[in-house]
């Protein structure tokens, strides 16, 4: 086993990840404004941080009011950026209606979805099918009209970014998870397919598929399910993740953590692999489906 892998295994990580220092960059590309839906804590909220280090004002969405205006505060002593928090839930079928109305003039360059957790997590007959669709609306139907009202206007200015927080989960069925499997692969594909739309009209696309990630949820979830050491187990850090994710914004269309980071210089990592496939599948699909 190469060195890289051995380290990998044994949660050593194989690559440092420099803190991002780009303002002129993401200000051009991604100015002025980024939403964030799913802000108010964990990743969201360590995007928001991120994003705001590098001067862009921040929409933050989520449900939980206080945690936002906590977070505005906090960015704009900190950043000298503006933010503006939506209290929305992204399960209800008018959320990007509303959205864009909240959202008014401001021209938002860059849109990270990252809502989406399963808070059930059960097996498929466990929940209701009442509940099973807000978690399908949040993460089918939310993330296409989302894509398709802020993707359209980034392609008009011709610049901008959509940044799809999906999970490891997207890459097949799953045991307790049909449901967040079923609907985060609906997110990659979709955010795949959009990449090779979008990838020459200046509007970078990015799935950031991850495994388990140190945040408020799935702590609380793996101490609700009994998980020995819920609360101690190491796990990688949110505001890493979030910084790879920035770094690789222009290199989509997907990166696999944290595989991808242990893959040794000149070899194909995972997420590489998947850009070749959508490039391929595209070629050959366009003889019959057409290039336009
Ligand atoms: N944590 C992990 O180990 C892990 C692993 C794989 C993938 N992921 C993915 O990473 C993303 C973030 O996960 P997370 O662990 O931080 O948990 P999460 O429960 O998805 O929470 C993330 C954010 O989304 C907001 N949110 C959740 N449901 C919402 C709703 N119905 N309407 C509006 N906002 C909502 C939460 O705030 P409010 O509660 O205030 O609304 C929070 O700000 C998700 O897409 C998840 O699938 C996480």
């Amino acid at each position: 086993m190469s060195l890289h892998k051995e380290r990998f295994r044994a949660g050593i990580p194989v690559r440092r990840i420099n803190r991002l220092d780009d303002k002129p960059t993401f200000q051009l590309r991604y100015g002025n404004w980024a939403l964030i839906a799913g802000a108010s804590h964990g990743i969201g909220a360590a995007f928001a941080r991120q994003l705001a280090a590098q001067g862009l004002n921040c929409i933050l969405v989520a449900r939980n009011e206080t945690a936002l205006e906590s977070l505005k505060a906090e960015i704009e002593a900190q950043h000298g950026v503006q933010a503006l928090c939506v209290k929305q839930d992204l399960s209800a079928t008018d959320a990007t209606a509303r959205l864009l109305e909240a959202t008014g003039t401001r021209q938002v360059g860059l849109v990270i979805y990252n809502a989406g957790g399963d808070p059930f997590i059960s097996q498929f007959l466990n929940t209701d099918a009442e509940q099973w669709m807000k978690l399908l609306r949040m993460n089918t139907q939310t993330v296409m009209d989302i894509s398709h009202a802020f993707g359209g206007r980034m392609i008009e200015r011709g610049r901008g970014g959509l940044l799809l927080v999906g999970s490891h989960a997207a890459l097949g069925g799953v045991r307790k998870l049909g449901m967040y499997s079923a609907t985060k692969a609906f997110s990659l594909n979709l955010g795949e397919s959009l990449w090779a739309e979008w990838k020459d009209q200046g509007v970078d696309v990015l799935n950031l598929l991850v495994s388990t990630v140190d945040t408020p949820t799935m702590r609380e979830t793996m101490q609700r399910l009994n998980i020995p050491n819920a609360m101690t187990m190491p796990l990688p850090q949110a505001d890493d993740i979030v910084c790879l994710a920035l770094q690789q914004l222009r290199n989509g269309p997907t990166l696999i953590h944290p595989e991808d980071l242990a893959v040794p210089a000149g070899e194909a990592s995972p997420g590489s692999l998947r850009r070749d496939h959508v490039i391929s599948k595209s070629t050959e699909a366009a003889q019959f489906i057409g290039n336009d």
